[in-house]
């Protein structure tokens, strides 16, 4: 390309011929992601444990539906078997959002529910990167669903949970220095606080007013707002980006530099909150 060239930027957002896998897809951020993609065009293997919503995405999207549990081996196996075989033994994209928390403290956290955590977070990421490689080809994206609580220290009940999206966050730019030679992107969205149905089930309207007084956009994300950066990264117009986190917070990552702004005219062994 010379330096007046201009390429065409709007259909760079298609995806039309192209083949996804979205591990998660059953509800949330997932479902929107899914959506998102079929509707630039996209083929989606929806992936979901729990087969009503695996079903009822794949309908919706006229994708193809994929029972199972991310956090298995063997189910990983299947999905990866099952997309080569539906999509001609080739992939150009996988979006992995599953991420529950166990929501225990330093002093409750027993072996197995810190394992655990470290299963839904980050264990299946490493699955579906180690699995689902062979079959991406050039140019291809895979976009895992991190957060701000692995790009910000946090403890109480968020402390395995922080410390797997951490090793997530790792996970992906490590990946991201693996594939690029075979151009395949590696990227996180980071998302902050979203209300996503699991979180609206759990907490009252005054918790999301509160909360969004915290946020300087002045509201939590929605799941549509994390699903249209996963397809930003997903497609084309990202195509030189990777190993990146992408914070979608509504600016609540700036607040958290504050103490750090602070600390900066503290004595340098002043403890810091940070
Ligand atoms: N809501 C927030 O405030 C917030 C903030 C930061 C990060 N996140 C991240 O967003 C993601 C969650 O998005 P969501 O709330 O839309 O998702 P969710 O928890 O509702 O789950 C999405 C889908 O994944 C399926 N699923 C769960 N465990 C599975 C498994 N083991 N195998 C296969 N499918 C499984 C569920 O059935 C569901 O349909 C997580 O990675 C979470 O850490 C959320």
């Amino acid at each position: 390309m010379t330096r007046q060239d201009i390429p065409e930027f709007a259909p760079m957002l298609r995806l039309d011929g192209k083949a996804f896998v979205v591990l998660g897809a059953g509800q949330g951020i997932g479902e929107q992601s899914a959506h998102a993609l079929a509707q630039c065009g996209a083929r989606v293997l929806c992936v979901d444990s729990n087969e009503a919503r695996a079903r009822a995405i794949a309908e919706a999207t006229r994708g193809v539906p994929c029972v199972a549990d991310v956090t298995s081996r063997a189910d990983i196996q299947k999905v990866f078997a099952m997309a080569a075989s539906e999509f001609g033994n080739r992939l150009d994209g996988i979006v992995d959002v599953v991420g529950i928390g166990v929501g225990k403290t330093l002093e409750t956290l027993d072996d197995s529910s810190w394992q655990r955590q470290f299963d839904l977070v980050v264990g299946h990421a490493f699955l579906a990167i180690q699995m689902g490689a062979p079959l991406l080809v050039p140019g291809a994206s895979i976009v895992l669903v991190g957060s701000m609580a692995g790009s910000w220290v946090r403890g109480g009940e968020l402390l395995a949970y922080a410390s797997a999206k951490a090793a997530l966050h790792h996970l992906a730019r490590g990946a991201a220095q693996d594939l690029a030679p075979r151009r395949i992107r590696v990227n996180v969205v980071a998302p902050g606080l979203t209300r996503t149905p699991r979180l609206l089930d759990a907490n009252d309207e005054e918790f999301w007013q509160s909360q969004a007084a915290e946020i300087p956009l002045g509201r939590a994300g929605s799941p549509s707002d994390i699903a249209s950066a996963i397809l930003f990264l997903a497609s084309p117009m990202a195509t030189h980006i990777t190993g990146v986190v992408l914070p979608v917070d509504g600016g609540a990552g700036i607040g958290m530099l504050r103490p750090m702004a602070k600390s900066a005219s503290r004595p340098a062994t002043a403890p810091g909150r940070s």
